[in-house]
């Protein structure tokens, strides 16, 4: 049993027809409340302004003193709140059979009309189920709205949470260019290759591809590895192990997008499978005749020269045209330096934020030394390597503690190690054994997490998953 309170709004100007809407539900009192009653468009509007989220329903008078009203008046109710429904009500003055005036109407945002019963009827201003019905009917509309509304803004919302994880930073004139040619593709279907050395955020710019463009509600899959069955599936019985059949990852992305990182080490194979994606939109599974028609935008990625996988007949030349039919190139960093002041005051906000510290100051000579920097590995790198530099916990980063972590440094990069970091303070006494074994836990890990690239790396260093890596680095208010 539905029994939230309806509560209404009533434009009407004449006493008379107040009296008469009021008396309509008067049956319904305990559920259908009018909570205000105003004789004008414009202190209507003044008040849902107000008390919109107080409002489910608005019944109006078509005929109403002042200049405001009529399809306008319905319309910039709809402004107000686009859930609120309205039922107008007219003096029979008005042609029963005008469908164009009903279609007006409805075609302003009204949700239903009724014309009023002539003025000899006192008791009522419409057949009194009807007009109730409608209201309940209303606010069933209202309430539908509302819900479908609040999902979509926490889809957007998921959205927006990813785009701000993978913020893609940058001010070089190639920045630029790179997120003019995002917004381009992120309007079109074709297929897209993007080439760049290891690092440089090839698979940033393909999240942000699919999350900019309107079908960012869908899936964007990112294989694992690039396996003909997991990309494709197969049928029941396809070959001995299927016991059941699966789905390809082909048909998880329909409508969505796939990224297809390290395009080069797609076997020969899936390369022919890959191709009729493109050519047809077809899906050839293992094991089966029929095809399957998919809608889906391939994003694929390389660090190599794919050109040459070509000539050595790696890579099939049809294929590699399909794929590139809108090339993106990300340039290394060290051909935009002007981005390494952006990212290192990024990364470092980013980090200090997780491990919850002050963010450190980077001197002028440490920023230099960034600057300069070949980096080989790329935005990979310099990320790593602020993550790197947080864990020395020091409130000023000097060139010389950039060396040490870049490990340039070994013997001031020892003095770390065996004074501050492996060492023990024991001259307040002993310590007792559970404080111990938490204090050894920390500067074991700090101590491996510097000799490490990554984080990855780390916990393979200290044989631990990833996850309890960082659930235990959590733990120890490593992150
Ligand atoms: N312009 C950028 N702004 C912010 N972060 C970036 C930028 N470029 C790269 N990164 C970060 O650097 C890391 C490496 O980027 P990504 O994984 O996209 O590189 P890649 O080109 O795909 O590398 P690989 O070829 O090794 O797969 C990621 O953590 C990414 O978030
Ligand atoms: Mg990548």
């Amino acid at each position: 049993m539905i029994s939230d309170q309806i509560n209404v709004l009533l434009i009407e100007d004449e006493e008379f027809d107040v009296r008469r809407v009021e008396n309509t539900i008067k049956p319904f009192k305990e559920r259908i409340k009018i909570i205000d009653v105003v004789s004008d468009g414009l202190s209507a509007v003044e008040l849902l302004r107000v008390k919109k989220n107080l409002i489910d329903i608005v019944i109006m008078d078509f005929q109403i003193a002042g200049g405001l009203r009529g399809a306008h008046l319905i319309k910039k109710i709809k402004e107000c709140d686009s859930a609120l429904q309205i039922i107008v009500i007219t003096k029979m003055t008005i042609n029963i059979t005008d469908y164009d005036f009903a279609h007006n109407l409805l075609e302003a945002g009204a949700f239903w009309y009724c014309t009023k019963y002539p003025g000899d009827i006192e008791d009522y201003i419409y057949q009194p189920t009807d007009f109730v019905i409608s209201i309940f009917n209303a606010y069933e509309r209202k309430k539908l709205i509302k819900e479908k509304q609040k999902s979509s803004q926490k889809i957007d919302k998921n959205v927006e949470d990813i785009l701000s994880n993978k913020k893609i930073i940058g001010v070089s004139p190639a920045m630029k260019d790179l997120s003019q040619q995002i917004i381009k593709c992120s309007k079109s279907n074709a297929p897209i290759l993007i080439t760049g050395s290891s690092g440089t955020g090839k698979e940033l710019v393909a999240y942000n591809i699919h999350y900019k463009r309107e079908r960012k509600y869908e899936n964007f899959i990112l294989p694992d590895q690039l396996i003909e069955s997991e990309l494709f599936g197969y049928e029941k019985g396809a070959f001995t192990g299927a016991e059941k059949s699966k789905p390809g990852l082909f048909e998880m992305a329909h409508h969505g997008t796939i990224f297809l990182d390290e395009i080069s080490e797609l076997p020969i194979t899936a390369q022919v499978k890959l191709l009729r994606v493109l050519q047809d939109g077809e899906l050839e599974k293992i094991g089966r005749t029929e095809k399957i028609k998919v809608d889906v935008r391939v994003i694929s990625a390389t660090n190599r020269n794919l050109e040459d996988e070509v000539r050595n007949k790696k890579f099939r030349e049809d294929l590699f045209y399909r794929l590139n039919v809108v090339p993106i190139h990300v340039p290394p960093l060290k051909a935009r330096k002007e981005d390494i002041h952006y990212l290192a005051d990024y990364f470092m906000n980013e980090f200090s934020i997780d491990m919850g510290k002050t963010m450190p100051v980077i001197t002028e000579d440490a920023m230099k030394l960034l600057i300069d920097y070949q980096w080989h590995g790329n935005v990979r790198e310099l990320k790593n390597l602020v993550q790197r530099l947080l864990f020395y916990d020091e409130k000023i980063i000097t060139a010389e503690l950039i060396q040490t972590a870049l490990g340039k440094n070994p013997s001031r990069s020892e003095h770390y190690f065996s004074i501050d970091s492996l060492s023990f303070d024991s001259t307040d006494g002993p310590k007792p054994l559970k404080m111990m074994e938490k204090i050894f836990r920390e500067k074991y890990f700090k101590y491996i997490r510097l000799q490490s690239d990554s984080d990855a790396d780390a916990a393979k260093k200290l044989g631990l998953a990833p996850p309890n890596y960082y659930r235990m680095c959590k733990e120890l208010k490593l992150k």
